[in-house]
């Protein structure tokens, strides 16, 4: 098989993990062709994502110029995965009081009612929506709208978003803020935490259905794994965790230099962009022993699938209480077997790896 020809076709391609393993050797370096500095071993990525020098956003462009004056735009202008320093903390720290007072019982009490009740072979992305809206306190009625409207929302903010995605996007922008504004939890609250509140529909979607499927796809590959799981079914747990590692739905994000400056050892310039690869840090030897080897009692396990620093997941335990609820159903459905893997490709994408299953 082709190796890919970099760290974004990587990230469909039916097995990168070999040119990963390859690409972690490396230290940071520029990728002319790409126009991108590559970060790849768990030192440089934890290097670039705790520099004071590097951005979430291009310096210039806080809001895609696409968006600007749309409702898409005026919720990304919000969101705190897009904004740094000072008005990154109280957003941060308003996301994550949001998410502390959603219980583990009500999370996995939603989780499994919604992996019953929805097609989850057909659209595994609509039961984050389901789940996320139902603990924000969007009515059962409305939920499945609101799956609908974050899945165009989430392809419309996506860099090179082609004309009929941003349209459509827009209109569930606007159809999203027009439901949070009026839910009994949004009243008195600023246009921030309405954004806030989308933002985490949209952040869960994709990464998490990557996560059930990318689970899957370990699972049909490796029958031990499913004679383990279906007689303990509690160690979907440690699979989950050991497929976020070693098979991560979200593979990689980006950083944008401020200001002139040397960040992971490497002198660079204002307006420079770093694709930082998560999915190798998880490979790199020195943060994971005999780091190909799918070892899900693995003992001391470093993963880098939710990011690190100012900018880590507030959401990772609620994700893998929706991917464990999915996988549970469709265990149980009988959708989990060998020949699942037939005909397996991945949604085109440039950081997150979902597979499509024949
Ligand atoms: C498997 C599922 C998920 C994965 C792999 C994932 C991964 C990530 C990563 C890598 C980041 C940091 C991006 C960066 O630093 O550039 C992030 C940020 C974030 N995630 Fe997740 N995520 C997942 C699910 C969720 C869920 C379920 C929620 C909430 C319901 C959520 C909410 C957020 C938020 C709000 C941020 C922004 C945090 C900030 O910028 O301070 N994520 N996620």
């Amino acid at each position: 098989m082709l190796l890919p020809s970099d760290p974004i076709a990587a990230v469909t391609h039916p097995d990168p993990y070999p040119y990963y393993a390859e690409l972690v050797q490396r230290p940071i370096h520029r990728d002319a062709r790409l126009g991108l500095w590559i970060a790849a071993s768990a030192d440089d990525v934890s290097a670039v994502l705790g520099s004071s020098l590097c951005r979430v956003r291009p310096p210039g462009e806080p809001v895609p110029a696409a968006l600007l004056d749309t409702p898409a735009g005026h919720i990304f202008g919000h969101l705190v995965r897009m904004n740094d320093g000072e008005r990154h903390c109280p957003l941060k720290q308003a996301v994550s009081a949001t998410l502390s007072t959603i219980s583990t019982a009500q999370a996995e009490l939603q989780a499994a009612r919604w992996a019953q009740n929805l097609d989850l072979k057909q659209h595994p992305a609509a039961l984050s929506s389901h789940v996320v809206g139902a603990l924000l306190g969007v009515p059962g009625d409305r939920l499945s709208d609101v799956a609908g409207w974050t899945r165009d929302f989430v392809r419309c903010i996506a860099p090179g978003a082609a004309a009929d995605a941003l349209l459509r996007g827009q209109s569930a922008a606007a159809s999203l803020l027009d439901l949070f504004r009026g839910l009994p939890a949004m009243r008195g609250r600023d246009e921030a935490a309405v954004s806030n509140a989308i933002g985490l529909l949209s952040q869960a979607y994709d990464a998490t259905a990557g996560l059930i499927g990318n689970t899957l796809v370990a699972l049909a590959r490796h029958a031990d794994l499913r004679a383990a799981v279906a007689s303990q079914p509690a160690l979907l747990r440690d699979v989950l965790a050991e497929v976020s590692r070693y098979d991560p739905p979200v593979q990689n994000t980006r950083r944008f230099v401020a200001a002139d400056g040397v960040v992971a050892g490497q002198p660079m310039r204002a307006g420079d962009a770093i694709l930082v690869v998560l999915a190798t840090a998880n490979r790199d030897p020195a943060a994971n022993a005999d780091p190909s080897r799918f070892d899900i009692a693995r003992p001391d396990r470093r993963c880098f699938t939710f990011g690190i620093g100012a900018h880590a997941c507030p959401g990772e335990l609620l994700a893998q209480t929706i991917a464990q609820a999915g996988v549970a159903q469709l265990i149980a459905d009988g959708a989990v077997s060998q020949s699942l893997v037939n005909d397996l490709t991945y949604q085109p994408s440039v950081n997150t790896r979902i597979p499509v299953f024949g």
